[in-house]
């Protein structure tokens, strides 16, 4: 189901799901606000927790630990593409009776064991917005295997409407998510070149896989043995200032930039928003769900954190060049390194 953007594709699932007021989802630490907001605007908590030190990806481990009995669902987000640990969520799902949403805003076409992402939980949800592998401007997608939510996501997108019945007949509260259909035909003409862009971007990777860690000081996501396909919609490196005397990260982005290579911002920890520290959040909540402790909010989440201030995110187009292309990346961050003393100074 076409929908406005990859942030309504979230409310719609929550909301077709039935999550609402006194209901708790888990959500990773790092990843976009819309994964949390989304849980939020529908009177939820959102319970962020770490991710993996390799993928970046939620921790099934921390979500079984933060699993209570207001828990209804799970939201996994594949970071940067990366498919996360779909079986065990999925296992951790089946045995606590949880849903499990697939954000899958950043991974077009990514797999997990053959399967594209999106397609494995109880739902999956995409982004159009502008810096994504497919675009239209603004966009967003719902996909479900399931008929009967299949009706509830459409009705929901659209004001409560259901199929075959009079225009002005609305039976559940919906709201107006409509995708319009211009932007729906420049989304097909790109899910045209979906895969050979994917193929491109996966032999660019590899390339950087193989050479990026002979850079002391650079470590590439690490890919798991059961991603048949990472969409790349960025190339994420953990940079290490040690290896660098000390050149901040930034200084570090801003060096990339110089030599015309273009990055984007890394997530802050979900937990550490303003709207989270100052309490602003509880004004969506149930009054007895508000007075909550909410321990997590003073806690730390190590990986979030180190992800969120070490790591270095590569946009999607520029993996879309030759080996030549790629190679100037890999230059460009030796350069960097050599001269890292007189950036410094
Ligand atoms: C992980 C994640 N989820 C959800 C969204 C929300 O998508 P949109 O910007 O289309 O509302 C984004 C990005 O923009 C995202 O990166």
């Amino acid at each position: 189901m076409a929908c406005t953007n990859g942030t309504a594709a979230l409310e719609i699932a929550i909301s077709a799901l039935g999550i609402g007021l006194g209901d708790e989802v888990i959500v990773p630490d790092f990843t976009f606000v819309a994964t949390a907001s989304a849980v939020l605007y529908a009177g939820a908590m959102p319970i962020p927790v770490d991710v993996n030190p390799g993928t970046y990806c939620i921790d099934p481990e921390k979500v079984k630990a933060a699993i209570t009995p207001r828990t209804k669902a799970i939201i996994a987000v594949h970071v940067a593409g990366h498919p996360a640990d779909l079986d065990r969520l999925q296992e951790i799902a089946r045995i606590h009776n949880l849903f499990l949403i697939e954000d899958s805003a950043h991974a077009h076409g990514s797999e997990w064991k053959g399967h594209k992402v999106g397609s494995i939980g109880t739902i999956g949800t995409f982004s159009f917005q502008a810096s994504k592998l497919m675009t239209a401007g603004e966009g967003g997608m719902v996909v479900t295997n399931s008929e009967d939510l299949a009706v509830r996501i459409r009705s929901v997108h659209d004001c409560g409407r259901m199929p075959d019945q009079w225009f002005y007949a609305h039976f559940i509260n919906g709201s107006n998510y409509r995708l319009s259909e211009w932007q729906g035909a420049v989304l097909n003409q790109q899910l045209n070149r979906l895969d050979g862009q994917a193929a491109i971007r996966s032999r660019n990777a590899a390339y950087l896989n193989k050479t990026l860690p002979e850079i002391k000081g650079i470590q590439p996501q690490k890919l798991d043995a059961r991603v048949t396909r990472h969409g790349q919609y960025c190339y994420i490196f953990r940079y290490e200032k040690s290896a660098f005397k000390g050149l901040s990260r930034e200084k570090f982005i801003e060096a990339l930039a110089a030599e015309g290579i273009p990055t984007q911002a890394s997530y802050p920890p979900i937990r550490l928003l303003d709207v989270f520290q100052n309490g602003e959040f509880r004004r969506r909540l149930l009054p007895e769900h508000a007075a909550s402790d909410f321990s997590f909010l003073k806690k730390s989440s190590p990986v979030s954190e180190d992800a969120a201030e070490s790591t270095v995110w590569l946009v999607h187009r520029t993996l879309l060049g030759d080996e030549g292309d790629t190679a100037q990346i890999v230059d460009a961050i030796k350069k960097i390194q050599q001269h890292a003393g007189e950036l410094v100074a």
